[in-house]
């Protein structure tokens, strides 16, 4: 324990901490009423895929934290040994006009592990910085080739790609954007993956080929010569582990950029480092982006790092061009501690086989998850995902396709059954209601899960669904 309060010790003190939270800490998208008169959990201590709460409680993580922790909870130390010796001997440095051991090495070994020629990388400390960074790279590449009318972004629908001015305009969620516009200008959006709402007798491919001709026809619509980029994540997140329909999707949109000299780029802030069995989305669902964005898994999130990795020839025009250097900076880009982190992380991911056992582990998890949607297909609407990402639609209509109940409201069943419920049993995931208004339950464990994790994962989540169900009284 490194703070003063010891609640093991005196049960006063988690009363304590709560209180100490509750008064000085502001809460990330947290809605007051979850934690003003109502329990703040406050955890101290993790071991593989457990929590454990100041009061001893044991959670397991079902969510990898945000989507982040690859390894779990049970190699802080050896990171940690890592990043002492790391400040024992260089505790800062720069990557302005020097280099240092930690950040070259790092951007080496990401260049290693990028697909094509995605070999020059820029670091950040998280994801929304990145996409920041990565708006800023494909605007002064267009200005340095005499192309500064392209200025505009194409996102999809739904997406969530971080809260700075620039990234939160390319998210695709209303309610995250609408309070703070106007923001950057020239970004629109265009359908994502989703083909829960598609009409049923449309195949995937009818599906691929619907989004193709929206994707091009916006394009044209806004004039192909003034789009900068389009941002995609290769498995959308928010939105519920959107994946692409068939598998020519992203080689399709490729092409569509190719064609129209707009610049790819990838947020594979979750997607990088293993999510879906490959250490990057765009290897798994094979295309090669012209920037690649990523954060989280980079570290295991012991530590806040993100950056970008660019093509050669991107770079190169950029340095080449008048300003002579990309035209950003930020004070911790390339921390020594934060690189000497990730350079442990994926040492021991690689150490490990984390992302062949993710390759091992994922038709497991699939299937351990579809029986538990099976058994509550009177709430499961949809199950979908890839890798160890995976979510549930929930719909009491199975025809509609909605949450429809007139006995408990989509916000009812979350707020007063089931969030309660997994607290209960004690399973970290993630619950929403989404855009359309179903409610919406991911999982994305850390990718050290082994089968008898993912079957206490199901488990518990299987229980938790028969808890709220019973408390909100749908029949089957
Ligand atoms: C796909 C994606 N991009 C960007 C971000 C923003 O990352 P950060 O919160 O580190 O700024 C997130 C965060 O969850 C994300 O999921």
């Amino acid at each position: 324990m490194t703070t003063n309060i010891d609640t093991e010790a005196d049960p006063a003190a988690t009363a304590q901490l709560t209180d100490v939270a509750k008064r000085h800490l502001v809460m990330n998208f947290t809605p007051v009423d979850k934690y003003r008169d109502a329990e703040l959990p406050v955890f101290v201590r993790g071991e593989h895929i457990s929590l454990f709460t100041d009061t001893g409680k044991r959670y397991v993580d079902g969510l990898a934290g945000l989507f982040c922790v690859q390894l779990g909870y049970s190699h802080g130390a050896e990171i940690g040994e890592a990043v002492r010796d790391q400040l024992a001997e260089l505790p800062y440095q720069t990557t302005w006009s020097m280099a240092h051991p930690a950040a070259a090495l790092l951007a080496q070994k990401i260049a290693q592990l990028a697909p094509g020629d995605l070999n020059r990388v820029f670091f950040a400390s998280g994801g929304g910085e990145s996409n920041e960074a990565a708006i800023k790279l494909a605007r002064q590449y267009h200005v340095t080739r005499g192309e500064g009318a392209r200025i505009k972004f194409i996102a999809r629908r739904v997406a969530y790609h971080g809260t700075s001015f620039g990234a939160m305009s390319l998210n695709g969620m209303t309610d995250v954007r609408k309070m703070f516009e106007p923001l950057m200008y020239g970004v629109r959006h265009t359908h994502n993956t989703k083909r829960y709402r598609r009409p049923r007798n449309e195949t995937p491919q009818q599906t691929t080929d619907f989004l193709l001709n929206e994707l091009e026809s916006l394009i044209i619509q806004e004039g192909p010569d003034t789009i900068a980029g389009i941002f995609m994540e290769p498995l959308q997140n928010a939105g519920g582990s959107l994946t692409p329909p068939t598998a020519d999707y992203f080689p399709r949109v490729r092409e569509l950029c190719d064609k129209y000299g707009i610049l790819f780029i990838a947020d594979e802030v979750i997607t990088g480092f293993g999510r879906l069995g490959s250490w990057f989305g765009s290897i798994h669902y094979g295309f090669q982006p012209d920037i690649i964005t990523f954060a989280k898994g980079i570290a295991s999130a012991h530590v806040p790092l993100g950056g970008f990795v660019a093509s050669d020839h991107i770079i190169e025009t950029v340095l080449d061009g008048p300003v002579g250097m990309f035209n950003h900076a930020l004070t911790y880009s390339g921390h020594p501690a934060a690189c000497a982190a990730a350079l442990k992380n994926l040492e021991i991911m690689e150490r490990l086989g984390v992302v062949e056992h993710v390759v091992d582990v994922a038709p497991y998890f699939a299937e351990a998850l579809d029986r538990v949607a099976q058994r509550h297909s009177n709430i499961v609407g949809d199950h979908r995902g890839d890798g160890l990402h995976r979510s549930f639609e929930l719909a009491t209509n199975h025809d509609s396709r909605r949450w429809d109940s007139e006995r408990v409201s989509a916000g009812d069943f979350v707020n007063n059954h089931l969030n309660p419920a997994l607290d209960e049993v004690g399973l970290l995931c993630r619950v929403a209601i989404d855009a359309e208004g179903n409610p919406l339950v991911q999982l994305s464990p850390p990718l050290v899960s082994t089968r008898e994790d993912i079957d206490e994962i199901a488990g518990l989540l299987d229980k938790a669904f028969t808890i709220a169900t019973n408390s909100a009284q749908l029949s089957r």
